[in-house]
This record gives C-alpha cells, sequence and structure tokens, in this order.
C-alpha cells in the first residue's frame, strides 16, 4: 500500500513515518522541511518531497491520485501562533486541508485527518464549577467522540480560531461522509509528547508548547513560567503510544470508516504545576549536571506571556472506549516513563549526544 503524508516532517509526522515503513508501507512524506525525517531518509521505501502544501507548483491531485491512503498532519499546533497570526492559522488549518480533503473526494482516496483535542475547547466544570455539586469530578472533562459538545470562548479570544478551523474541517469531513462521498477517519490527538517535539525557544525562534518552555529552563537557566498559575490541566500521551494508535487505523480500514477517534492516554492526567514539578523531580533525579542549580518556578499571566486573545482549556479527559473496541487499542506508558523519553531526548541533543 502507498500512503502519501502530508506534513510528515513535524513531530507526530515523523514518528508515523518510521513506523509506517517498519510496518512495511511505501510512503512519500511532504514537508517544508525534513530535519526530524533523518532515519526514514534512509529507507528505500520513502520517498521526500520537499515543499509548502500551498505552493501551486505541488501537483497535490497527482500526488494524492498515486496514494491508496492519504494522511493529512499539516497543521499550525502551538497555541502562541493562533494569538500572533490567527489568519494565517485559518488559511492553513483549515483552508489548505479543505484542499486537500477535496482532492480525496474527486479521486476517490481515503484520508485520515489529524484534527486535535483543542475541538472540545472548555470542560462543563470549566464554564459552570459553582453550578456544579463535584465540579472535581472527571466526567465533567471527559470527552467522548459521538457525544460531547464543544464549548468555545468568544470570537474576541482568538486562541479558538485553531479549535474552531479544526472542527469546521471535522464537519466538512462529516458531512462528505454522510454523502458517501469520502472514506475517511478523524484523530483527534491528547497531548502527544515524545523525543523530536517542538524545539527549544533559546535555540530557535517561536513559540512551543509547554514541555519545551520547561526544559529549556532546566537545560539552559531560566525560570518556569507557570501561566495563570498553572491550574489548567492535560493528559500526556507517549508518542510511541499515539503511533501505534493511527497504525491500527491504517492498518483497519473497515474498523475506522468514517469513524473519528480520540487517542490521549487517560490515566496520565497532571496540572501544569504538576508538570513542571514532575520535570523538575526527574531533572534533578537523571539529568542535573554537578552543581547545576534547578529552575525556579514563578507565575505569569496569559495576556503577559502570550498576548490579547489568550484564553485556554482548562480540563481534557479523553474517553477512548472506542479506540479500545475497533482498534483494540490501549496506551501502555504512564506520565513519569513518558517525560523520561522525552526529556531525555533533549538532554542528549543539547549534550551532543543524540
Ligand atoms: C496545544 C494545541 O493547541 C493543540 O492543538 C494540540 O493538540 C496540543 O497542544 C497537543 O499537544 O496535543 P495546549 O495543551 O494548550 O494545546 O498546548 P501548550 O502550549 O503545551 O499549553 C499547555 C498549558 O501550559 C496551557 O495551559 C498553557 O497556558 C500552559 N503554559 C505554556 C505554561 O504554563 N507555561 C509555558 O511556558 C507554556
Amino acid at each position: 500500500m502507498k500512503i502519501l503524508a502530508l506534513g510528515a516532517g513535524g513531530f507526530i509526522g515523523s514518528h508515523l513515518t518510521e513506523r509506517l515503513l517498519r510496518d512495511g508501507y511505501a510512503v512519500t512524506g511532504v514537508d517544508t522541511h525534513s530535519d526530524k525525517l533523518t532515519d526514514a531518509l534512509k529507507h528505500p521505501s520513502f520517498t521526500f518531497v520537499a515543499t509548502d502544501i500551498a505552493d501551486r507548483r505541488f501537483d497535490l491531485d497527482a500526488a494524492v491520485r498515486a496514494a491508496d491512503l492519504v494522511i493529512d498532519l499539516i497543521a499550525y499546533a502551538n497555541p502562541g501562533l493562533y494569538i500572533r497570526m490567527p489568519l494565517e492559522v485559518f488559511r492553513l488549518n483549515f483552508t489548505e486541508n479543505l484542499r486537500i480533503a477535496e482532492s480525496c473526494v474527486r479521486h476517490g482516496r481515503r484520508l485520515i485527518q489529524f484534527s486535535s483535542c483543542e475541538v472540545y475547547g472548555k470542560s462543563v466544570a470549566g464554564i459552570a464549577a459553582g453550578d456544579l455539586a463535584d465540579p472535581d469530578d472527571p466526567k465533567h472533562a471527559t470527552f467522548n467522540e459521538e457525544e460531547s459538545p464543544m464549548i468555545m470562548g468568544p470570537v474576541g479570544k482568538h486562541r479558538w480560531i485553531y479549535a474552531s478551523a479544526k472542527s469546521l474541517l471535522e464537519r466538512v469531513l462529516h458531512a462528505y461522509g454522510l454523502e458517501g462521498r469520502l472514506d475517511y477517519t478523524i484523530v483527534r490527538p491528547f497531548n502527544f509528547i515524545g523525543p523530536r517535539i517542538d524545539y527549544l525557544p533559546s535555540q530557535q525562534d517561536g513559540i512551543p508548547r509547554v514541555f519545551s518552555y520547561f526544559m529549556d529552563a532546566l537545560l539552559n537557566g531560566g525560570r518556569m513560567l507557570l501561566v495563570d498559575g498553572g491550574r489548567q490541566r492535560r493528559t500526556y500521551t507517549h508518542i510511541a503510544d499515539a503511533v501505534d494508535c493511527i497504525a491500527r487505523m491504517v492498518a483497519r480500514p473497515g474498523a475506522a470508516h468514517n469513524q473519528i477517534f480520540n487517542v490521549g492516554a487517560r490515566g496520565n492526567e497532571v496540572s501544569i504545576r504538576g508538570l513542571a514539578e514532575l520535570m523538575r523531580e526527574i531533572y534533578a533525579a537523571r539529568f542535573r549536571l554537578p552543581g547545576q542549580p534547578l529552575a525556579e518556578i514563578a507565575e505569569v499571566s496569559g495576556r503577559e506571556f502570550y498576548g490579547e486573545g489568550y484564553d485556554d482549556s482548562d480540563r481534557r479527559i479523553p474517553d477512548i472506549a472506542k479506540a479500545r473496541s475497533l482498534l483494540g487499542w490501549e496506551p501502555r506508558y504512564d506520565l513519569r516513563a513518558t517525560l523520561d523519553d522525552a526529556m531525555g531526548y533533549y538532554v542528549a541533543m543539547t549534550r551532543g549526544q543524540a
């Protein structure tokens, strides 16, 4: 089977590409950069096309026609970008992704579309804790693909342009599916983490995810900044578990036909403050150099850190019953092992061992 992986050069794309090649598929990867694809580039069944998807000299239709399956991972998926360049986020995450989906419709190709757990927005407890007898009960923040509502903030909080673009795209794919014109599978990742995630902000311009900020502070000095007190909670999923789930979607087209899947390790929930504390503890125990000071934890407001228009998901836990029953998938890595691997990668990289 031939797979077209659009956005293969990113964190998730590179891990997924390596796994698909190991599973015996031929993969054509498309991206603007290939620095995370060092291993894949050596593989005889891998072809890399260096292009921006928006560059009309790239013949998207021909690439889609040549494949049996299209996996679309193209996205800007870091909240800092939703604040800094909301229109560009909409253009890539909706307009360009829609063009890919419509090419799959035209040529009758199966599509695995990466979306985001951001589409769930805030939890019920996040907007109405005072009305609930048990606001901390995980049931208020456990999201189910078929039943949970999507609760976004107001337009003026432009963080939500990303989630709105992703959820509109999902709705378009669903509508094509209803008309029998598209065989799709939608993936909603819940904070995948692992080697090669993002980049260290001291080494590259931009606004990566929280893990990279904390890692940078631990490695290079500086403070681990908790946005709005660090009470927000996330569930972190090891990239190896995540990729294993996607590989099952690839291998079982019948089970995954016109389905949306939450992909996340529901047991790995932690507050952002808890994440900072655990990373500090792991760093002190495993990676700290003799005499190296341990990064301090401090607080900052969302507005100060990201700018005007920032808002946040308070808590999100995946219901993974569907991935369990249709794909036989179960995440295996706990939070500590997940962080150990991601942190170990950055430690080795900055000390010249990776
Ligand atoms: C992001 C994207 O928006 C999702 O689309 C994506 O699916 C998701 O990451 C993911 O990795 O799966 P988010 O979890 O909000 O969502 O991303 P982070 O930037 O890592 O932020 C997590 C939390 O940490 C937020 O509450 C943020 O305010 C906070 N934060 C961030 C800090 O407290 N300190 C920092 O230095 C950076």
